[in-house]
């Protein structure tokens, strides 16, 4: 296993591997800004970054995050393959992900999930994120968004 950053020699493979994960994030209902912009757009947006974990040469997880969104640390985004699911990837990537934050300098790293998310409410529980706002009825189904924050020392 190791981890990449996302370059122009492994996008057309992370395209089709977030084609095949995307159904499992569960849609604002209302305004997201990323939604104005086309994948591409959204993939070289300034402050976003990639990682990649790989597996035998195949994308299995991403996760997405900016090193300085509003002054913040932001994890935009975890996910994974389903078999990859639920043997401690997750918690190694993000934990991963909170290291370069921080080692980019910023004391506050915010994220947010859904409300019956209950995978990623734990993996941010784990890293230390509580949860500070919750925006109801933010998302398709009706469901809630909780906003994660996690202070560093
Ligand atoms: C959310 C996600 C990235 C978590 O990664 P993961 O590799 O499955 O998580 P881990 O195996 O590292 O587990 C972290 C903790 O969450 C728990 N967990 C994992 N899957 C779970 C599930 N379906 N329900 C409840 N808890 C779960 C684990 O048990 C572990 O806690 P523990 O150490 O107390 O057992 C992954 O499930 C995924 O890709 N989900 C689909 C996309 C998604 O929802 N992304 C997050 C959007 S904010």
């Amino acid at each position: 296993m190791k981890y990449e950053k996302l370059s122009e020699k492994n996008i057309s493979e992370f395209k089709k591997f977030f084609n095949s994960i995307k159904k499992d994030f569960l849609q604002f209902r209302k305004f997201d800004p990323h939604r104005r912009k086309t994948f591409e757009d959204y993939l070289t947006s300034p402050n976003l970054n990639i990682l990649l974990e790989i597996e035998k040469n195949k994308i299995v997880g991403y996760s997405a995050y900016d090193t300085n969104y509003k002054g913040r640390g932001k994890l935009i985004g975890i996910g994974f393959l389903r078999k990859y699911r639920g043997k401690g990837h997750g918690l190694k990537l993000a934990k991963k992900v909170v290291s370069i934050l921080k080692c980019a300098g910023n004391k506050d790293i915010v994220t947010r999930t859904w409300e019956s998310n209950s995978a990623s409410q734990k993996l941010f529980k784990q890293l230390g994120f509580k949860k500070y706002r919750t925006i109801k009825n933010d998302r398709i189904n009706g469901e809630s968004t909780f906003l994660f924050r996690l202070k560093l020392k």
